[in-house]
């Protein structure tokens, strides 16, 4: 299946979800790599994070955009030479990416019984209003905010930044779908907008919290 969703979330805003059912040739036959690109696909152990690299470079398409237009910087992070704000995640069967004219981050993750077991290494003030403890809307919860944690790491992207010490996640409830949180680091406070919501396959058991932030 190839768009899986399309969420336009205002004018300038718009997020892509590929689920990745394609064989690595059916998607290498729809894409054109630049001669840097090609070689990080070849460089790459598994076939199923070729699969997603390649879904990336779909969405780009769908978008109006190539391979040519997409770098990388220093660290890792992607962007445009246009004015367009890029964000990119994968995760399993599914590629995303968030493109806007705003300072944007996306992360997306399947929900797993196992992030309890790593809650304290991110969490300390969220902690405050995380009750009740191993419920499914506690993993749901801590989902939400690791996603929002690795979204905001993407917009910020400064060396030293701790999810736990540096990144507080305001209190949500789930249906709402939003939130605030803010980064507390090198002595300014930076504030974000964080908006979420659950993504279901058929092709896939499992649900995925996606979660994307604005930094204001
Ligand atoms: C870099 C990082 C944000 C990637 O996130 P991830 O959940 O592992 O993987 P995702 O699939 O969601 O995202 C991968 C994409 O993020 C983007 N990315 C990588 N490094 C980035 C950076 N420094 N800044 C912004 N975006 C970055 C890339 O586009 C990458 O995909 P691509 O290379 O195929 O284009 C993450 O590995 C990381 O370093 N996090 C912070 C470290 C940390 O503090 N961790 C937990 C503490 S408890």
């Amino acid at each position: 299946m190839p768009l899986f969703q399309t969420i336009q979330f205002n004018e300038t805003t718009k997020i892509l979800i590929w689920e990745i059912t394609e064989s690595f040739d059916e998607l290498y036959s729809k894409v054109t790599l630049k001669e840097k690109t090609q070689r990080r696909l070849d460089g790459m152990k598994s076939q199923m994070h070729q699969r997603a690299f390649l879904s990336v470079r779909m969405l780009i398409q769908e978008m109006g955009f190539t391979d040519k237009d997409l770098h990388y910087d220093e660290f890792g992070k992607p962007y445009f030479d246009c004015h367009n704000y890029i964000s990119i995640t994968h995760s399993y069967h599914f590629a995303a990416i968030i493109i806007s004219d705003e300072t944007v981050g996306i992360d997306m993750e399947l929900q797993r019984e196992k992030i309890q077991k790593i809650a304290d290494k991110f969490t300390d003030y969220e902690c405050n209003y995380l009750e009740p403890k191993f419920s499914e809307e506690y993993i749901k919860k801590l989902t939400v905010i690791w996603g929002a944690k690795e979204a905001i790491f993407k917009i910020r992207n400064e060396k030293g930044i701790s999810f736990k010490d540096h990144i507080r996640v305001e209190d949500f409830s789930l249906d709402k779908k939003q939130t605030q949180s803010s980064l507390h680091f090198d002595d300014l406070i930076k504030d974000f907008d964080v908006h979420y919501e659950e993504i279901k396959s058929d092709n896939f058991e499992g649900t995925f919290t996606l979660v994307y932030a604005f930094e204001k």
